[in-house]
């Protein structure tokens, strides 16, 4: 995942163009603005076993939105309100404008791969009267010794992604979803991101992240037979009062702020062994090429690991932590630069799974413990969402919850 080459498997249609989604950056003469007609035209699609925008390729741009019920506002809103975001994610999803006023920002423009996912806080269900529907899995995360967690910019009743390859399109959908919410929900907290665009490099390629490490090689593929299983909730034989949640998954939101300062004085070979991997192609120290398995016992010639006890990659493989697995799908973020001169930036880490506590909780304990990476990070807020599945045909997000 990552690349544009998952595209099929994720559910994207491509315009004629493009064949695989692949923007074609060749202009006729060689030279010149580049042609890059598939790229609006990508369409994720709105019904389906599973929402978009979790096995969907990550987009250039990205939205996280976070809102809370109003006072007064409970299950009734609530609905009215999923009806409302439902029928605007479709359209804007589809590439048609908003019945109505739009306001034309995304005119022009095909829907670039849109996607708008929806998820529930934990404090979603007592606030509509539906905590006998909460699942377990939206139990509070543990506290982790390096937390720096602001309550303010973490968790909420109901969490929206948007993600696109076009910067006007998402932000038109993220103007829309805000308005939709009217008088029943209050913006809690929002984050802006981003990743590399599309035909930006010559190959579909695994992205990389701000601290310039090819990011996302190890994730599970859709083609792994336990894909389904590890990331999605099964759509049979759930607990009794959570068939809502067939089909779906849950997201594990942490904005982790990256101290680059730090980073960037550490000559390449320091930085290469954090992580376990060759900064250059993510191929693991241990040799090959990015996708080539780690191996996790070699010694080189003075005796030491290879790859260190410590290294980000070894302690968050899934066959150090009993197969726990998860599906990350990040977005850079940059905020500027605060009045001491350091970037606010870092990456929005999402990641996917059936059960936290066999995807991300396992993991971020060891990590908490002894991760290479922890000196040059800083967990800023987290969130935790019921991400229910797709809509069928006429459906609304989150029917078989609130109906
Ligand atoms: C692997 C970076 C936070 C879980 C990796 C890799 C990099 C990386 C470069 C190796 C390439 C790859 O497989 O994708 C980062 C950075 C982080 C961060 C920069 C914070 C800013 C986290 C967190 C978790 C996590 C919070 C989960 C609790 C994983 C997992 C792998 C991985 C599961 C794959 C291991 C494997 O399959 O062998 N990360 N990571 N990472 N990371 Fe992180």
């Amino acid at each position: 995942l990552g690349t544009a080459g998952g595209a099929a498997a994720a559910g994207l249609v491509v315009g004629a163009a493009g064949g695989a989604g692949v923007a074609t950056a060749v202009s006729s003469q060689g030279e010149g603005p580049a042609v890059l007609a598939s790229l609006g035209t990508a369409k994720a699609m709105f019904h389906g076993k599973h929402q978009a925008g979790i096995t969907t390729p990550l987009q250039a741009r990205g939205h996280l939105i976070a809102f809370d019920l109003a006072p007064g506002s409970g299950r009734k809103e609530a609905t009215a309100l999923l009806r409302r975001w439902s029928e605007v994610a479709q359209q804007l999803m589809a590439g048609r404008p908003l019945a109505g006023e739009d306001t034309g920002v995304a005119f022009d423009a095909g829907p670039s791969s849109l996607t708008v996912t929806f998820g529930f806080g934990r404090t979603f269900f007592d606030r509509t009267g539906l905590t006998a529907k909460r699942p377990v899995e939206l139990d509070p995360l543990p506290d982790f010794s390096s937390d720096r967690l602001d309550a303010r910019r973490s968790n909420g009743d109901l969490w929206v992604q948007i993600g696109a390859d076009d910067a006007l399109v998402a932000f038109h959908a993220l103007r829309a979803v805000q308005r939709e919410a009217g008088d029943a929900a209050r913006v809690r907290w929002q984050m802006n991101g981003f990743n590399r665009s599309p035909g930006a490099t010559a190959a579909p390629m695994t992205t990389r992240n701000l601290m310039g490490q090819v990011d996302g090689t190890g994730n599970p593929k859709p083609s792994e037979p336990d894909f389904e299983k590890r990331i999605f909730v099964p759509e049979k034989g759930g607990p009794a009062g959570q068939e809502w949640m067939a089909g779906g998954s849950y997201a594990v939101v942490r904005r982790i702020r990256m101290l680059l300062d730090d980073w960037e004085k550490l000559p390449r070979g320091e930085q290469e062994a954090v992580i376990g991997r060759r900064k250059k192609d993510g191929a693991p120290l241990t040799g090959g090429d990015e996708f080539t398995e780690p191996d996790l016992q070699k010694a080189g010639p003075n005796g030491k690991l290879v790859i260190a006890s410590d290294a980000h990659s070894r302690i968050s493989a899934p066959e150090q932590n009993g197969g726990a697995a998860m599906l990350r799908r990040p977005f850079s973020y940059h905020d500027g630069i605060s009045a001491d001169g350091v970037p606010d930036a870092g990456l929005l880490f999402i990641c996917w799974q059936a059960d936290p506590m066999r995807g991300f909780v396992p993991v971020q304990r060891k990590l908490d413990r002894g991760d290479a990476l922890s000196k040059f990070i800083r967990h800023e807020s987290s969130g935790l969402f019921a991400v229910p599945g797709g809509p069928r045909e006429g459906e609304y997000v989150g029917q078989r919850l609130l109906e």
